[in-house]
Protein backbone atom coordinates (compact mmCIF):
# COMPACT_ATOMS: atom_id res chain seq x y z
CA UNK A 1 0.00 0.00 0.00
CA UNK A 2 1.69 3.33 -0.89
CA UNK A 3 -1.13 5.50 0.60
CA UNK A 4 -3.76 4.76 2.80
CA UNK A 5 -7.64 5.24 1.50
CA UNK A 6 -9.55 7.45 3.72
CA UNK A 7 -13.64 7.59 4.21
CA UNK A 8 -14.31 10.93 6.55
CA UNK A 9 -17.48 11.44 8.58
CA UNK A 10 -18.75 14.47 9.63
CA UNK A 11 -17.76 17.85 7.79
CA UNK A 12 -18.25 20.62 9.86
CA UNK A 13 -16.33 23.25 11.65
CA UNK A 14 -13.47 21.09 11.80
CA UNK A 15 -14.33 17.78 9.29
CA UNK A 16 -14.15 20.53 6.47
CA UNK A 17 -10.65 21.34 7.64
CA UNK A 18 -9.21 17.68 8.61
CA UNK A 19 -10.93 16.90 4.75
CA UNK A 20 -8.52 19.61 3.05
CA UNK A 21 -5.26 18.23 4.81
CA UNK A 22 -6.14 14.45 3.90
CA UNK A 23 -7.16 15.32 0.17
CA UNK A 24 -4.35 18.30 -0.44
CA UNK A 25 -1.96 18.39 2.29
CA UNK A 26 -0.76 14.70 3.98
CA UNK A 27 1.11 13.22 1.48
CA UNK A 28 0.40 9.50 1.98
CA UNK A 29 -3.65 9.92 1.99
CA UNK A 30 -5.61 9.60 -0.35
CA UNK A 31 -9.25 10.92 0.70
CA UNK A 32 -11.46 8.72 -1.67
CA UNK A 33 -15.00 8.99 0.54
CA UNK A 34 -17.12 11.10 2.66
CA UNK A 35 -20.02 11.62 5.25
CA UNK A 36 -22.16 14.31 5.89
CA UNK A 37 -25.93 14.64 7.21
CA UNK A 38 -25.71 17.73 5.25
CA UNK A 39 -26.06 17.72 1.39
CA UNK A 40 -24.34 21.34 0.84
CA UNK A 41 -21.46 20.10 2.47
CA UNK A 42 -20.83 16.72 0.33
CA UNK A 43 -21.51 19.21 -2.18
CA UNK A 44 -18.43 21.38 -1.12
CA UNK A 45 -16.48 17.91 -1.00
CA UNK A 46 -17.21 16.75 -4.64
CA UNK A 47 -16.24 20.78 -5.83
CA UNK A 48 -13.56 21.81 -3.81
CA UNK A 49 -11.90 18.78 -3.06
CA UNK A 50 -12.40 16.56 -6.02
CA UNK A 51 -13.65 13.55 -3.92
CA UNK A 52 -15.44 10.64 -6.11
CA UNK A 53 -17.91 9.21 -3.35
CA UNK A 54 -20.37 11.26 -1.28
CA UNK A 55 -22.41 9.66 1.54
CA UNK A 56 -25.30 10.94 3.55
CA UNK A 57 -25.16 7.56 5.34
CA UNK A 58 -22.03 6.23 7.47
CA UNK A 59 -23.68 2.45 7.25
CA UNK A 60 -23.60 3.13 3.42
CA UNK A 61 -20.24 4.37 3.41
CA UNK A 62 -18.97 1.47 5.82
CA UNK A 63 -20.70 -0.80 3.53
CA UNK A 64 -19.68 0.48 0.33
CA UNK A 65 -16.75 3.11 -0.07
CA UNK A 66 -13.38 2.08 -1.24
CA UNK A 67 -11.40 2.44 1.90
CA UNK A 68 -9.14 0.99 4.12
CA UNK A 69 -9.63 4.19 7.12
CA UNK A 70 -12.45 5.89 8.17
CA UNK A 71 -11.85 9.49 9.92
CA UNK A 72 -14.45 9.76 12.40
CA UNK A 73 -14.93 14.14 13.02
CA UNK A 74 -18.67 13.53 13.61
CA UNK A 75 -20.34 15.40 16.21
CA UNK A 76 -19.37 13.87 19.80
CA UNK A 77 -22.50 11.63 20.27
CA UNK A 78 -21.65 9.80 16.97
CA UNK A 79 -18.19 8.96 17.84
CA UNK A 80 -18.00 5.81 20.00
CA UNK A 81 -20.97 3.94 17.49
CA UNK A 82 -19.13 4.90 14.33
CA UNK A 83 -15.90 3.71 15.47
CA UNK A 84 -16.91 0.65 16.87
CA UNK A 85 -19.07 -0.35 13.77
CA UNK A 86 -15.70 0.67 11.28
CA UNK A 87 -13.26 -1.35 13.38
CA UNK A 88 -15.71 -4.26 13.13
CA UNK A 89 -16.22 -3.41 9.20
CA UNK A 90 -12.10 -4.23 9.58
CA UNK A 91 -10.97 -0.44 9.20
CA UNK A 92 -8.09 1.61 10.80
CA UNK A 93 -9.54 4.58 12.64
CA UNK A 94 -8.99 7.78 13.26
CA UNK A 95 -11.72 9.37 16.14
CA UNK A 96 -11.79 13.07 17.33
CA UNK A 97 -11.95 13.76 20.84
CA UNK A 98 -14.28 13.14 23.29
CA UNK A 99 -13.70 9.32 22.28
CA UNK A 100 -16.81 8.78 24.23
CA UNK A 101 -19.32 10.75 26.08
CA UNK A 102 -19.77 7.62 28.94
CA UNK A 103 -17.54 5.02 29.96
CA UNK A 104 -19.82 2.86 28.84
CA UNK A 105 -19.00 3.66 25.13
CA UNK A 106 -15.48 4.26 25.86
CA UNK A 107 -15.51 0.37 27.50
CA UNK A 108 -17.31 -0.94 24.08
CA UNK A 109 -14.18 1.03 21.95
CA UNK A 110 -11.42 -0.85 23.66
CA UNK A 111 -13.35 -4.39 23.61
CA UNK A 112 -13.39 -3.52 19.57
CA UNK A 113 -9.75 -2.38 19.62
CA UNK A 114 -8.47 -5.15 21.37
CA UNK A 115 -10.68 -7.52 18.94
CA UNK A 116 -9.15 -5.55 15.96
CA UNK A 117 -5.36 -5.69 17.27
CA UNK A 118 -3.74 -5.37 13.78
CA UNK A 119 -5.86 -2.59 13.43
CA UNK A 120 -4.40 0.96 13.82
CA UNK A 121 -6.48 3.22 16.29
CA UNK A 122 -6.05 6.75 17.27
CA UNK A 123 -8.03 9.17 19.56
CA UNK A 124 -7.51 13.27 18.36
CA UNK A 125 -5.38 14.43 21.41
CA UNK A 126 -4.01 17.06 19.11
CA UNK A 127 -2.02 19.21 21.34
CA UNK A 128 0.38 15.98 21.83
CA UNK A 129 1.18 16.83 18.01
CA UNK A 130 2.05 20.74 18.59
CA UNK A 131 5.99 20.97 18.56
CA UNK A 132 6.00 23.28 21.59
CA UNK A 133 3.76 20.67 23.59
CA UNK A 134 6.33 17.78 22.09
CA UNK A 135 9.31 19.73 22.87
CA UNK A 136 8.12 20.39 26.46
CA UNK A 137 7.79 16.43 27.02
CA UNK A 138 11.13 16.20 25.98
CA UNK A 139 12.19 18.34 28.58
CA UNK A 140 10.53 16.58 30.73
CA UNK A 141 11.91 13.24 30.21
CA UNK A 142 15.54 14.18 30.02
CA UNK A 143 14.76 16.30 33.50
CA UNK A 144 15.32 19.64 32.79
CA UNK A 145 12.83 20.91 35.03
CA UNK A 146 13.32 17.67 37.89
CA UNK A 147 10.05 16.18 39.07
CA UNK A 148 7.34 17.87 37.82
CA UNK A 149 3.88 18.40 40.44
CA UNK A 150 1.56 20.45 38.94
CA UNK A 151 0.35 21.37 35.38
CA UNK A 152 -2.16 24.24 35.11
CA UNK A 153 -3.91 24.46 32.03
CA UNK A 154 -6.22 25.99 30.50
CA UNK A 155 -8.53 26.50 26.98
CA UNK A 156 -10.15 29.63 26.37
CA UNK A 157 -12.58 30.31 23.21
CA UNK A 158 -13.43 33.26 21.51
CA UNK A 159 -16.82 34.69 23.10
CA UNK A 160 -17.93 34.99 19.37
CA UNK A 161 -18.13 31.79 19.51
CA UNK A 162 -20.54 31.34 22.09
CA UNK A 163 -23.50 31.29 20.27
CA UNK A 164 -22.01 28.15 18.22
CA UNK A 165 -21.63 26.50 21.39
CA UNK A 166 -24.74 26.74 23.05
CA UNK A 167 -26.11 24.40 20.16
CA UNK A 168 -23.10 22.16 20.28
CA UNK A 169 -23.68 22.03 23.62
CA UNK A 170 -26.55 20.04 24.10
CA UNK A 171 -24.91 17.35 22.11
CA UNK A 172 -21.13 17.98 23.14
CA UNK A 173 -21.17 16.69 26.23
CA UNK A 174 -20.59 20.16 28.01
CA UNK A 175 -17.55 22.34 28.32
CA UNK A 176 -15.69 19.58 30.29
CA UNK A 177 -16.10 16.84 28.11
CA UNK A 178 -15.74 19.42 25.30
CA UNK A 179 -13.07 21.89 25.99
CA UNK A 180 -11.16 20.17 29.37
CA UNK A 181 -10.50 16.90 27.67
CA UNK A 182 -7.31 18.71 26.20
CA UNK A 183 -5.96 19.44 29.50
CA UNK A 184 -7.12 16.74 31.26
CA UNK A 185 -4.67 14.31 28.28
CA UNK A 186 -1.84 17.18 28.88
CA UNK A 187 -1.70 16.46 32.23
CA UNK A 188 -1.72 13.21 32.30
CA UNK A 189 1.09 12.65 29.67
CA UNK A 190 3.55 15.07 31.65
CA UNK A 191 2.33 14.08 35.18
CA UNK A 192 2.63 10.04 34.01
CA UNK A 193 -0.12 8.85 36.52
CA UNK A 194 -4.17 8.76 36.92
CA UNK A 195 -6.04 11.44 38.41
CA UNK A 196 -7.80 10.32 41.53
CA UNK A 197 -9.60 13.30 43.29
CA UNK A 198 -11.27 16.37 41.65
CA UNK A 199 -13.00 19.57 42.62
CA UNK A 200 -14.47 21.36 40.44
CA UNK A 201 -16.47 24.86 40.13
CA UNK A 202 -18.17 26.86 37.43
CA UNK A 203 -20.84 29.04 36.65
CA UNK A 204 -22.44 30.76 33.31
CA UNK A 205 -21.11 34.52 34.37
CA UNK A 206 -21.69 35.87 30.85
CA UNK A 207 -23.73 33.67 28.89
CA UNK A 208 -26.70 33.13 31.08
CA UNK A 209 -28.05 30.37 28.66
CA UNK A 210 -24.95 27.99 29.28
CA UNK A 211 -26.82 27.97 33.04
CA UNK A 212 -30.16 26.98 31.84
CA UNK A 213 -28.54 23.90 30.13
CA UNK A 214 -26.97 22.69 33.12
CA UNK A 215 -23.40 23.87 31.80
CA UNK A 216 -20.88 26.92 32.65
CA UNK A 217 -19.05 29.40 30.36
CA UNK A 218 -16.18 29.69 32.85
CA UNK A 219 -14.86 26.90 35.17
CA UNK A 220 -12.15 25.49 37.16
CA UNK A 221 -10.51 22.21 38.38
CA UNK A 222 -8.20 21.43 41.18
CA UNK A 223 -7.22 17.76 40.95
CA UNK A 224 -4.75 15.20 42.67
CA UNK A 225 -2.80 12.41 40.84
CA UNK A 226 -1.82 8.99 42.62
CA UNK A 227 1.74 9.90 42.68
CA UNK A 228 0.43 13.50 44.60
CA UNK A 229 1.25 15.61 41.84
CA UNK A 230 -1.70 18.37 41.56
CA UNK A 231 -3.33 19.74 38.63
CA UNK A 232 -5.16 23.22 38.10
CA UNK A 233 -7.79 23.10 34.78
CA UNK A 234 -9.99 25.94 33.61
CA UNK A 235 -12.18 26.63 30.39
CA UNK A 236 -13.45 29.39 29.15
CA UNK A 237 -16.18 30.10 26.81
CA UNK A 238 -15.62 34.05 27.41
CA UNK A 239 -12.25 35.20 26.31
CA UNK A 240 -12.20 39.19 24.19
CA UNK A 241 -8.61 38.65 23.20
CA UNK A 242 -8.84 35.14 21.26
CA UNK A 243 -8.18 31.24 21.78
CA UNK A 244 -6.11 31.51 24.58
CA UNK A 245 -4.78 27.66 25.58
CA UNK A 246 -1.88 27.88 27.47
CA UNK A 247 -0.14 25.13 29.92
CA UNK A 248 2.57 25.73 32.93
CA UNK A 249 4.15 22.70 33.99
CA UNK A 250 5.70 23.42 37.54
CA UNK A 251 8.62 20.65 38.49
CA UNK A 252 11.36 20.62 41.76
CA UNK A 253 14.13 22.48 39.58
CA UNK A 254 12.31 24.33 37.19
CA UNK A 255 8.91 25.23 35.01
CA UNK A 256 7.63 25.16 31.45
CA UNK A 257 5.79 27.76 30.19
CA UNK A 258 3.88 26.79 26.54
CA UNK A 259 2.04 29.73 24.53
CA UNK A 260 1.54 31.50 27.53
CA UNK A 261 0.66 34.95 25.33
CA UNK A 262 -1.36 33.89 22.49
CA UNK A 263 0.01 36.47 20.18
CA UNK A 264 -0.61 35.47 16.38
CA UNK A 265 2.98 36.90 15.43
CA UNK A 266 6.46 38.45 16.66
CA UNK A 267 4.79 42.02 15.54
CA UNK A 268 4.30 44.52 18.07
CA UNK A 269 2.44 47.46 17.28
CA UNK A 270 3.85 50.80 19.07
CA UNK A 271 0.98 53.46 18.95
CA UNK A 272 -0.79 56.19 20.11
CA UNK A 273 -2.88 52.69 21.61
CA UNK A 274 0.56 51.57 23.39
CA UNK A 275 1.58 48.62 22.43
CA UNK A 276 -0.05 46.03 21.49
CA UNK A 277 -0.09 42.43 18.95
CA UNK A 278 -2.71 40.84 17.14
CA UNK A 279 -4.56 37.59 19.04
CA UNK A 280 -4.80 34.38 17.57
CA UNK A 281 -8.34 34.16 17.10
CA UNK A 282 -9.01 30.00 16.96
CA UNK A 283 -8.26 26.40 18.21
CA UNK A 284 -7.28 25.83 14.91
CA UNK A 285 -5.04 29.21 13.91
CA UNK A 286 -3.05 27.31 17.10
CA UNK A 287 -3.28 23.88 16.52
CA UNK A 288 -3.26 24.13 12.63
CA UNK A 289 0.90 22.52 12.30
CA UNK A 290 -0.22 19.59 14.83
CA UNK A 291 -3.52 18.87 13.08
CA UNK A 292 -1.35 17.94 9.90
CA UNK A 293 0.74 16.02 12.22
CA UNK A 294 -1.81 14.16 13.51
CA UNK A 295 -2.52 13.02 10.09
CA UNK A 296 0.62 12.16 9.37
CA UNK A 297 0.87 9.96 11.96
CA UNK A 298 -2.12 8.14 11.59
CA UNK A 299 -1.41 7.60 8.10
CA UNK A 300 2.62 6.77 8.36
CA UNK A 301 1.29 4.27 11.49
CA UNK A 302 -0.76 2.15 9.52
CA UNK A 303 1.82 2.16 6.29
CA UNK A 304 4.57 1.36 8.77
CA UNK A 305 3.00 -1.54 10.72
CA UNK A 306 3.33 0.28 14.12
CA UNK A 307 0.78 1.35 16.63
CA UNK A 308 0.62 5.28 17.61
CA UNK A 309 1.62 6.25 21.23
CA UNK A 310 -2.17 7.55 22.51
CA UNK A 311 -4.16 4.43 22.93
CA UNK A 312 -7.74 3.77 23.52
CA UNK A 313 -7.54 3.88 27.15
CA UNK A 314 -5.94 7.65 26.97
CA UNK A 315 -9.66 8.17 25.53
CA UNK A 316 -11.40 6.42 27.97
CA UNK A 317 -9.16 7.62 31.13
CA UNK A 318 -9.78 11.22 29.67
CA UNK A 319 -13.41 10.83 29.96
CA UNK A 320 -13.53 9.33 33.00
CA UNK A 321 -12.08 12.35 34.58
CA UNK A 322 -14.09 15.03 32.60
CA UNK A 323 -17.38 13.30 34.01
CA UNK A 324 -15.94 13.19 37.13
CA UNK A 325 -15.77 17.20 36.83
CA UNK A 326 -18.91 17.51 35.45
CA UNK A 327 -20.15 15.69 38.80
CA UNK A 328 -18.02 17.88 41.12
CA UNK A 329 -19.06 20.96 39.30
CA UNK A 330 -23.35 19.51 39.48
CA UNK A 331 -23.06 18.10 42.71
CA UNK A 332 -20.48 20.91 44.72
CA UNK A 333 -18.37 18.27 46.06
CA UNK A 334 -15.30 16.81 45.80
CA UNK A 335 -15.39 13.13 43.25
CA UNK A 336 -12.95 10.96 44.14
CA UNK A 337 -11.80 8.22 41.65
N1 LIG B 1 -9.39 18.46 18.45
C1 LIG B 1 -9.93 19.65 18.60
O1 LIG B 1 -9.29 20.61 19.04
C2 LIG B 1 -11.36 19.84 18.19
C3 LIG B 1 -11.82 21.12 17.88
C4 LIG B 1 -13.15 21.25 17.47
C5 LIG B 1 -13.99 20.15 17.40
N2 LIG B 1 -13.49 18.93 17.74
C6 LIG B 1 -14.37 17.74 17.70
O2 LIG B 1 -14.71 17.48 16.35
C7 LIG B 1 -16.05 16.99 16.26
C8 LIG B 1 -16.80 17.82 15.23
O3 LIG B 1 -16.85 19.14 15.68
P1 LIG B 1 -17.36 20.32 14.71
O4 LIG B 1 -17.15 21.57 15.43
O5 LIG B 1 -16.79 20.15 13.35
O6 LIG B 1 -18.94 19.96 14.64
P2 LIG B 1 -20.02 20.46 13.62
O7 LIG B 1 -21.32 20.43 14.34
O8 LIG B 1 -19.60 21.73 12.94
O9 LIG B 1 -20.04 19.32 12.47
C9 LIG B 1 -20.53 18.03 12.70
C10 LIG B 1 -20.50 17.25 11.38
O10 LIG B 1 -20.81 15.89 11.65
C11 LIG B 1 -21.82 15.45 10.74
N3 LIG B 1 -22.60 14.42 11.44
C12 LIG B 1 -23.16 14.51 12.68
N4 LIG B 1 -23.76 13.34 12.98
C13 LIG B 1 -23.57 12.51 11.93
C14 LIG B 1 -23.95 11.16 11.63
N5 LIG B 1 -24.67 10.44 12.52
N6 LIG B 1 -23.58 10.64 10.46
C15 LIG B 1 -22.88 11.34 9.57
N7 LIG B 1 -22.47 12.63 9.79
C16 LIG B 1 -22.83 13.18 10.94
C17 LIG B 1 -22.63 16.70 10.41
O11 LIG B 1 -23.32 16.53 9.20
C18 LIG B 1 -21.48 17.72 10.32
O12 LIG B 1 -20.88 17.61 9.06
C19 LIG B 1 -16.64 17.09 17.67
O13 LIG B 1 -16.66 15.82 18.25
C20 LIG B 1 -15.67 17.99 18.44
O14 LIG B 1 -15.52 17.61 19.80
C21 LIG B 1 -12.21 18.75 18.11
Amino acid sequence: MEKVKIGIVGLGRLGKRHAFNLANVVPKANLRAVCSLNEAELQWAKNELEIPQLFLSFEDMLAHADIDAVWIASSSAFHASQAKAALEHGFHVFVEKPMGLTLKECAEIEHAVQNHNDQVFLVGFVRRFDPSYRYAKELVATGAIGTPFLVRSQTCDLDEYAEFQLEFVKTGGGIFLDMNVHDIDLARWFIGSEIKEIYAKGASYVHPEFAKLGDADNTVCLATFENGAMAILSASRTAFHGHDTHTEIVGSKGILKIGMTPRRNRVEVFDSMGVHSDCIRDFYERFEEAFIAEAREFVESILEGRKPEIIARDGTAATRIAMAMTESFKKGKVVYM
